[in-house]
């Protein structure tokens, strides 16, 4: 997803732009530019690639001056061109501006701009600039310009932009997309991630829907309407070294091997906040948890330890489709909205919808300060640190953790869930090292298959579910995760010699059904690959999983799936932290 940062500071501003980005990559990009201003002129380069790419092409690093901004482009309007790369200015080339969201009024917008300015890109940012250079030609002030322009935006955005009539700030809004504030003594920033400027800082402020902040010798926020507001400096406790590799190839098989601790880490938590939020769920006439994507497979394994452990109803609707059911949404209902970055943009909206109709919040999120953990009644945390690829792996742990501790809550068995939790940790760092090396072998022996079905009961269905969107989002191969039973009344028909079934066959009530239904697929001629405690001989590969609780199984069965999907990803030379056309955090509907 796109990424901005602005800098004003003592030292230039180049540098540390770049360095800024480079920490933004992890969400997603085609192409990269940043704009500073020195002595009365804008210098900007940008264009399509990598930032290295981009370096490569172009002296960016030297661009001069202590002022500037900065953006990874993830295309929305218009094709990857280096035209349509971010900086984007005025008809004089005074102003420049960088911008995260989309502009839905844009095409309205350019057609008046049109007769009289110069637009060069297809994309929904470039009116922004035009409409600053309005404003600022009829006698606004940067800020009163970048004031005036946002009221006549329609739909998401956060923007910054610089103009060599002011050269020593940097002014930037948000609606909906979100945009952070970071200073020290002798240098200030704003970013779309905190991540991008936390080497320099971790004292942040988090801009509210339609605030403004002023970066220059000191920073001042404005509200809606241009007042000064104050606002405090909190510090974030994510430190820098938890988002680098630390050794490892790529963030993501360190962020696997990190997933005992973070399951220990998401354990932390207030146990009055947890009882607070127990209750809340038990007294709702109606409950309905809301996520995409992994988050959403957390959420249908919460549903089902609440209705296992807590005799709890409640649905589970996707973020994209959750405003269509807003008819049946009031006053008596909870709504619990699980997301990593606490930014995707399909929860936001059905959230608010939710809110508009009275319901209450409850947010589980990684991301302190978070769009979604601001709206929420009530917020639990992930505490695990920042997640950098893209791919999301120890965060579905810590939800399920936080999904375990909740259910626990309304059973009153908070400490005996603790415990059980705490022994699996260990669990899971041996059965890394057990199936590691098979894992490698299997994903090399499968390497040439282009259909991957996984199958699961019960508890376990969301994990063939997430299993097989791990092996998509990073191999670029079609996998699709069912439950076993529901193999038979269509996708049977794919299955031909040779074709890869995943079965989730731990040890339990289901064990019997689930390798029937394997054995459907056998019948066709599949390769079978079985999970579970005990090898079988409908197996032509195994891996192993230790012997847990049914309840906790989900915990052990999905991290050899992510690592399956990681191994999967390298012998088909695929980069799993940076997969095609996917972003860290979607902040577009
Ligand atoms: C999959 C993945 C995505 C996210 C989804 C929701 O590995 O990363 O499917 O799970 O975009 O993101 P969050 O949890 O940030 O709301």
């Amino acid at each position: 997803m796109c990424g901005i940062i602005g800098y004003v500071g003592d030292t230039a501003a180049a540098p540390i732009l770049l360095k800024a980005l480079r920490n933004l990559e992890y969400r997603g990009y085609d192409s990269a530019g940043i704009a500073t201003i020195h002595n009365g002129k804008v210098s900007a380069e940008k264009d399509v690639g990598k930032i290295d790419q981009v370096c490569g092409k172009h002296d960016l690093e030297k661009l001069p001056g202590n002022v500037g901004i900065g953006h990874v482009r993830w295309a929305t309007h218009g094709d990857v061109t280096q035209v349509n790369a971010h900086p984007h200015f005025d008809c004089k080339g005074e102003i420049a501006v960088v911008h995260n969201g989309i502009v839905e009024n844009y095409r309205e917008l350019r057609t008046r701009l049109e007769p009289k300015h110069r637009f060069v890109s297809q994309t929904d940012t470039e009116v922004i600039p035009h409409l600053i250079e309005e404003y600022m030609d009829a006698g606004a002030t940067l800020e009163q310009a970048v004031l005036q322009t946002s009221r006549q935006l329609k739909g998401c955005y956060a923007f910054a932009a610089v103009c060599v009539k002011e050269p020593d700030r940097v002014v930037a809004t948000r609606r909906e997309s979100p945009l952070v504030v970071g200073a020290n003594s002798h240098r200030a920033f704003i970013a779309s991630d905190a991540l991008a400027f936390l080497q320099e800082t971790n004292r942040v402020v988090f801009l509210e829907d339609g605030e403004f902040v002023i970066l220059g010798k000191t920073v001042t926020f404005l509200d809606q309407d241009g007042k000064p507001i104050k606002k405090e400096f909190k510090e974030v406790d994510w430190k820098w070294d938890q988002a680098t590799k630390q050794g490892y190839d790529y963030y993501m098989m360190k962020e696997i091997l990190e997933e005992p601790q973070a399951i220990r880490q998401a354990m932390m938590q207030d146990r009055k906040l947890l009882l607070e939020m127990g209750i809340g769920i038990l007294r709702s006439r109606q409950v309905v948890i809301t996520a995409c994507g992994t988050s959403r497979f957390a959420a249908l394994i919460g549903r089902y330890l609440f209705s296992r452990l807590a005799g709890k109803f409640c649905d589970v609707i996707m973020g994209s489709e959750f405003q269509y059911f807003s008819d049946s949404i009031d006053r008596n209902t909870l709504v619990i909205a699980v997301s990593q970055s606490g930014e995707t943009a399909d929860v936001i909206q059905g959230v608010k919808r939710a809110k508009e109709n009275g319901a209450q919040v409850y947010s589980i999120v990684n991301t302190v300060g978070s769009t979604l953990a601001r709206m929420a009644d009530r917020v639990l945390y992930l505490n695990c640190g920042p997640e950098i690829g893209v791919a999301a792996t120890k965060t579905f742990v810590s939800q399920l953790t936080l999904f375990y501790l909740l259910a626990f809550t309304m059973e009153n068995r908070l400490d005996d869930g603790i415990q059980q939790l705490l022994d699996i940790c260990p669990l899971i760092e041996q059965n890394v090292k057990q199936n590691n090396k098979g894992l490698q072998v299997l994903a090399q022996k499968t390497r040439d298959r282009n259909d991957f079905y996984y199958i699961a009961r019960g508890i376990n269905f969301a994990i063939a579910a997430e299993g097989a969107l791990k092996m998509k989002e990073i191999s670029y191969i079609h996998a699709e995760g069912m439950p076993a039973g529901e193999l038979k009344h269509g996708t049977l028909a794919l299955v031909d010699h040779g074709t890869p079934i995943v079965v989730v066959a731990p040890d339990d009530y289901t064990y019997d059904e689930t390798i029937a239904n394997a054995h459907e697929t056998k019948a066709r001629g599949a390769f079978v690959i079985g999970l579970s405690e005990e090898t079988n001989p409908i197996f032509d590969a195994w891996i192993p999983i230790p012997d847990v609780d049914e309840i906790f199984q989900p915990l052990v069965t999905v991290v050899p799936l992510q690592l399956l999907a990681y191994y999967s990803a390298l012998a088909r030379g695929r980069d799993p932290d940076k997969p095609r056309n996917l972003a860290k955090s979607v902040t577009v509907l």
